[in-house]
């Protein structure tokens, strides 16, 4: 049967990851091979609403697999959360006889990808791109590999300063709902605590851990705190921490928007042209309304509905290695 699909439009939205440019390559470069027409939409939704669309060729996407942010740009968009922004997205879209959407972003961005195949029928194929991991369906999300990476070495670097002068650190990293950067960066670091969202009496079990830590004596300098931390910031943690132990001189550091630059991991480059190759694919096989989603290594289409609904967490064994781990 011949493929009816014959132009593709992809953007990225929300907070960039690095291996965005990744993932468009792979999209642009699979158009190519398969003779469609590929155009990019700059600055997300945004973009898609006044008409910000530009055709790709193969060649515009050369030289860009190692470069962080998004050469497309990207923005959080409020009118596309109204109908008439995207009424307006649509008419872009027909005005190019666009059949097929690749949406590479996070929840917000799948949300209104959803929203829009619903209202206008737009074929949409979200590919994960966010360096929280926060979504359910896929066990990596493009750019989290780079930020764990980026915080691990930032958080190696405090840790000789920390040891030096026998101070406790707390260092917030990014994950504005979601722990998994804050675990696997206080594992991958060996951090003496990690805060994370979704483990809520984890406050009391620091003091406890810290007495036992003073007891014996153990130099204990580094508590990894995730952004999303509902018993507070690295801040509060610190003055909580302060109050208790007036021996501790507890600083804090916020790694913050450093997690989300530079030259992603090979691991995120791989799953990038992994989900942009397979994307185009779903699209070409009539597949909508789906994710792209990596589960044990192998390519899934996950339900957008499901991506965006249904809540993934760190597993809580991970949590307790980390505590055996650190004592
Ligand atoms: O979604 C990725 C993320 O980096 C979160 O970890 C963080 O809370 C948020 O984006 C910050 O967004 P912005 O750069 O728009 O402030």
């Amino acid at each position: 049967m011949a493929n009816s699909v014959k132009r593709i439009a992809v953007f990225t939205s929300g907070g960039d990851a690095p291996g965005m440019n990744a993932a468009i390559r792979a999209v642009v470069r699979t158009c190519s091979f398969h003779d469609l027409h590929v155009y990019g939409i700059y600055h997300g939704y945004d973009g898609m609403i006044k008409g910000d669309i530009v055709r790709l060729e193969k060649g515009d996407v050369a030289n860009i697999i190692h470069r962080g942010g998004t050469i497309l740009k990207t923005a959080r968009s409020k009118d596309f959360m109204t109908k008439k922004g995207r009424q307006s997205a649509y008419e872009t879209l027909m005005a190019h006889d666009i059949d097929g959407v690749v949406a590479i972003g996070g929840n917000g961005t799948f949300t209104g990808a959803h929203i829009f195949q619903k209202e206008f029928g737009v074929p949409m194929v979200g590919v994960p791109g966010t360096i929280d991991n926060d979504l359910y369906g896929t066990d990596y999300t493009i750019g989290f590999d780079t930020a764990v990476n980026t915080a691990v070495e930032a958080v190696d670097k405090i840790r000789d300063t920390a040891d030096s002068h026998s101070r406790l650190f707390f260092v917030e990293v990014m994950g504005r709902h979601s722990g998994f950067i804050a675990l696997n960066t206080g594992i991958g670091s060996g951090a003496g605590g990690i805060l994370i969202p979704e483990s809520k009496s984890d406050v009391n079990a620091l003091l406890e851990h810290l007495k036992k830590m003073a007891k014996r004596k153990k130099l204990f300098n580094l508590v990894v705190v995730a952004e999303g931390n509902e018993n507070g910031s690295a801040h509060d943690i610190a003055d909580i921490v302060k109050k208790e132990f007036t021996q501790y001189e507890p600083k804090v550091t916020i790694i913050g928007h450093l997690q989300r630059g530079g030259s992603p991991t090979a691991l995120d480059r791989l799953i990038a042209s992994e989900m942009g190759y397979h994307a185009v694919d779903f699209l070409m096989h009539h597949k909508s309304d789906i994710m792209t989603g990596i589960q044990n290594s192998k390519i899934v289409a996950v339900p957008l509905q499901d991506a965006i609904k249904k809540s993934k967490k760190p597993e809580k064994s991970m949590l307790k290695m980390a505590n055996i781990l650190s004592l």
